[in-house]
């Protein structure tokens, strides 16, 4: 099976390459919680804690449904890039993109 990576930058600035096969978790949230630290995540993925706010800052991602837009648009520090990583399933089209983790508390 293909290995997938992504980069992860964390509020420190350092950032952390990680690897996946397609659809191993749920979601890229999930993914992170397990693979790089528990602080996140507080709606288990219902799009409406805001917890796992990153920043895409290299790479592409579309898709964002209504309920992911409605819940940025109450972030402080919402970005033009900003996305929910509960609602962004692992698979491949997530290879090679940089993220960085945007915390709002
Ligand atoms: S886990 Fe709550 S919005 Fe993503």
């Amino acid at each position: 099976m293909s290995k997938y990576r992504i980069y992860m930058e964390n509020e420190s600035g350092d950032e952390e390459m990680l690897e996946f096969e397609g659809h191993e978790y749920r979601s890229l949230m999930e993914f992170v919680y397990n693979e790089l630290f528990e602080d996140w995540g507080d709606c288990k993925g219902q799009a409406m804690c805001g917890t796992c706010h990153i920043e895409i800052l290299e790479g592409e991602k579309g898709g964002m449904e209504p309920y992911e837009a409605h819940t940025l648009e109450g972030l402080p520090n919402k970005t033009s890039q900003s996305r929910l990583s509960c609602q962004m399933s692992l698979d491949a089209s997530l290879h090679n993109l940089r993220f960085r983790i945007l915390k709002d508390y």
